[in-house]
């Protein structure tokens, strides 16, 4: 089998490229290298190129049947939430776009399964400490509307053309599966902290005024290896039945606050700082934790490892790859 990996150069991209790898299948990479790293894929077939681009559904074709595809995991797109409120037009022609070009490509060279990077940033301002996918979903930036937007085109799709998805909505994801594949861009709370500790920085948490039981906001943090396991079963899963759409959780079902993930952090880095409150951000619901049922009773996936695991792997990347 051969699985067409869209951005595969990337963190969680990287990681699921080496679970196929490892299980025999042939893969191939396409990703513009932005934020990815070709170090991550050594020896895998990589396609530099931009999906969004207008001539991107005849080269994804051209890459489809060269070499075999037959399915897609789709997780190249931009995740900076700030960057999509200052430039909406650009994160919707690029998460949106990518996905409309490669479902073009997929129906021209009869390629119908496909796995899409969602987020938990579709329920937006709906919060709780259970979400189900049948939460309402309202999106509070441009980011969180590309990926429910990707998910309703490729339900479109399915109507459409025969296509079989699945939208796996992430949650908070962190941890290295392999040290060398470690989140090197400081966007989440794990790596924004290291990083503060690397410059000798107090870590910082916005707000300590939550309803939660330290104030701080909770969060439901999965280890990247979890998550990439997940869309191995999600893959699994599109190779029987017909059409369909399926939307699933990709989460722990536990929370855990920005305090004490803080506080793990520090513990394993051995380090002596004190975080440091400053005000709430804008945007930011006191608890987001998944509930995972539905992937659980659906395909048979759920989170093996916990907060332990997922920062002592974080921080052993970090001190690989700050070399
Ligand atoms: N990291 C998280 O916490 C998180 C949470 C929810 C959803 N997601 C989604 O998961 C996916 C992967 O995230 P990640 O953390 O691995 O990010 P990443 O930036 O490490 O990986 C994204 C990859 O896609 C490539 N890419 C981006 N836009 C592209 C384009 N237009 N054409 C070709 N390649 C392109 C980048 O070069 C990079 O290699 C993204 O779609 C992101 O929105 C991530």
């Amino acid at each position: 089998m051969t699985v067409l990996v869209t951005g595969g150069a990337g963190y969680i991209g990287s990681h699921v490229v080496r679970l196929l790898l490892d299980r025999g299948d042939d893969v191939v990479v396409v990703d513009d290298l932005v934020t990815g790293n070709r170090n991550r894929i050594p020896g895998v077939p990589l396609v530099e190129m931009d999906l969004a681009m207008s001539s991107a559904p005849t080269a994804l074709e051209d890459v489809m049947r060269t070499h075999g595809v037959n399915d897609v995991i789709h997780f190249a797109g931009r995740k900076q939430v700030g960057e999509s409120v200052l430039r909406p037009a650009w994160y919707f022609q690029q998460n949106i776009g990518s996905v409309a070009n490669l479902l073009l490509a997929m129906e021209r060279a009869d390629v119908s399964r496909i796995v899409f990077s969602s987020s938990a940033a579709v329920y937006g301002t709906s919060e709780g400490p259970a979400l189900r996918e049948d939460t309402p979903q309202n999106p509070i930036n441009p980011y969180g509307e590309t990926k429910l937007i990707g998910e309703w085109l490729l339900a479109d799709a399915a109507e459409a053309c025969g296509v079989r998805a699945s939208s796996l909505r992430y949650f908070n994801v962190a941890g290295a599966g392999w040290p060398e594949l470690g989140d090197t861009a400081a966007l989440n709370l794990v790596p924004m902290v290291l990083e503060r500790i690397d410059h000798g920085l107090a870590p910082l948490i916005f707000g300590d005024d939550y309803p939660t039981s330290d104030g701080t906001c909770v969060r439901d943090y999965i280890h990247v290896l979890d998550l990439a396991e997940a869309h191995l079963a999600a893959l699994d899963s599109l190779s029987t039945g017909g059409p369909r759409h399926d939307v699933y959780n990709v989460g722990t079902g536990v929370g855990s606050s920005v305090r004490a993930m803080i506080d793990e952090i520090l513990t394993v880095a051995e380090s002596r700082l004190i975080p440091e409150v400053r005000s709430r951000r804008a945007g930011d619901p006191a608890v987001v934790v998944a509930d995972p049922l539905a992937i659980a009773q659906s395909i048979g996936w759920a989170s093996q490892r916990g907060l332990a695991e997922i920062v002592q792997s974080a921080w052993d990347s970090h001190l690989l790859l700050k070399k």
